[in-house]
């Protein structure tokens, strides 16, 4: 299995052009289930999560066709051949549940193994249960597998106990072709909700309010095709933005919508970073500055991300002063900690919280990339610490960022990917 192998290096300066949003195009791929026309999807970004998305359009009858030089998609499921996700893909990405919502709408039934993906807590998937069932599905839960089915889907009012990105989203695509209105309250707000809405509504659905706690979708009889470029990935947008404050760079990130990364803007700047939003892109730069510690607690959007946590933290373990980091979206998100702790760290969890001491300098280590943004967390952590840090199961990395090395390496980064 592959590593990344680092050494510490200088600030990174220099530009980098950021990625479409894995969070966005993986229900919007979905959601091309939802018609039998061509669908075509742009600034696709070349990653893991896409290729099991891939494949799992593929196991139900899509034909995909997947250009990455161009990072276009093209997705056309004539006639859906099996309503089940094979288990082997399923495990592999727990975004594959995004799958429920339009089988069930498109073809009354659906048969899926119980998600993986990151090992970030529970994860249960009660809420999108719920919905689908609110919908009309009647639902079958065993050991390995979830199956529903359903006479026809019929618009419901349907409250989400939490603000699931990902409930959110399969109730969207299934109230989309179900008969009469849906309203789904205290709905998950994020961007990439945003940008399914607008896709579904390029395919000829109805759907209101996408971005607020109340959404409304009014059932239409059929889609259509549509063509569609995804936004930007704020994740990813975050991620550089950690990367150039942690090395006390001066990095031009293009390619970004600031809106939606304003809570990161924020911590930033109150750290002493310099963030500067123009035309040409977001400047993050931290060459003349003494960084200071901040607190943080994660919440759904548009409060500080989850995503972007593990992240924070390693940057927080470099600045001066303690801090602490209340994780309130996951349980047992905090596996990053144990890592960053042997490169140098000193971070403690108390409860739900962890108490970052602050100053440390860091050196290299070999450590584990426990799951997606653990292992970004250490290769920010990678590049400021002293000797060589090498990475272990970076699949979990490369899940989410698209050639992640090669950006960095352009930045000025001395990170080289080694395959055992
Ligand atoms: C999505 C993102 C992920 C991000 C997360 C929160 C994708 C593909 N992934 O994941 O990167 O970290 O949003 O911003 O878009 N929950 C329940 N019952 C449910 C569903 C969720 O209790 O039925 C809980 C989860 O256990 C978790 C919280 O709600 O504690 C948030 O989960 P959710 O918003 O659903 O995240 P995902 O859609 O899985």
């Amino acid at each position: 299995m592959a590593k990344y192998f680092m050494e510490m290096n200088g600030p990174l300066l220099g530009e980098v052009e950021i990625s479409g949003s894995k969070n966005a195009v993986l229900p919007i791929m979905a959601a091309a289930i939802l018609t039998d026309e061509k669908c075509e999807i742009l600034e696709v970004p070349e990653l893991r999560d896409v290729d099991v998305m891939c494949q799992l359009l593929r196991s139900v009858g899509a034909e995909v066709k997947c250009d990455y030089e161009i990072g276009s998609l093209e997705i056309i499921i004539k006639e859906i051949l099996a309503e089940e996700a094979p288990l082997e893909l399923v495990k592999k990405m727990r975004a594959s549940n995004l799958l429920m919502g339009p089988l069930l709408a498109k073809t009354g039934r659906f048969k899926i193994a119980l998600p993986g993906g990151c090992a970030i807590g529970a994860r249960p998937i009660d809420l999108h249960l719920k919905g689908l069932h609110a919908l009309g599905a009647n639902i079958k839960i065993s050991e390995n597998y979830i199956e529903a089915q359903a006479e026809r889907l019929v618009g419901a009012k349907i409250y989400l106990d939490f603000p699931s990105v990902g409930a959110t989203e399969n109730i969207m695509m299934a109230a989309s072709l179900a008969e009469g209105v849906t309203i789904l309250e205290n709905a998950a707000e994020e961007p990439e909700i945003v940008d399914l809405a607008n896709f579904l509504n390029k395919m000829g659905a109805k759907v209101k309010g996408a971005g607020t706690d109340t959404i409304k979708i009014e059932g239409v009889k059929s889609l259509h095709g549509a063509k569609h470029g995804v936004i930007p990935d704020r994740i990813e947008t975050g991620t550089f933005m950690v990367a150039a404050a942690i090395t006390r760079g001066d990095v031009l990130l293009k390619n970004v919508v600031s809106d939606h990364v304003k809570p990161i803007i924020a911590k930033l700047i109150e750290c002493g970073v310099e963030v500067i939003d123009s035309d040409e892109g977001l400047r993050v730069r931290a060459t003349n500055n003494e960084l200071i510690a901040a607190d943080i607690k994660t919440l759904p959007y548009p409060g500080f991300p989850t995503d972007m946590q593990s992240q924070f933290m390693a940057l927080l373990a470099t600045v001066n002063g303690p801090s602490v980091i209340i994780e309130t979206v996951f349980e047992n998100r905090y596996m990053h900690i144990e890592e960053l702790n042997r490169m140098g760290a000193q971070i403690k969890i108390e409860g739900r919280s962890a108490v970052v001491s602050g100053g440390q300098k860091l050196h290299g280590a070999q450590v584990i990339a426990t799951d997606l943004r653990a292992g970004a967390a250490l290769v920010l952590a990678g590049l400021m610490a002293e000797g060589t840090t090498e990475i272990a199961e970076i699949y979990h990395i490369e899940r989410g960022y698209a050639d992640f090395v090669g950006k960095l390496t352009k930045l000025g980064a001395n990170i080289r990917r080694v395959k055992a």
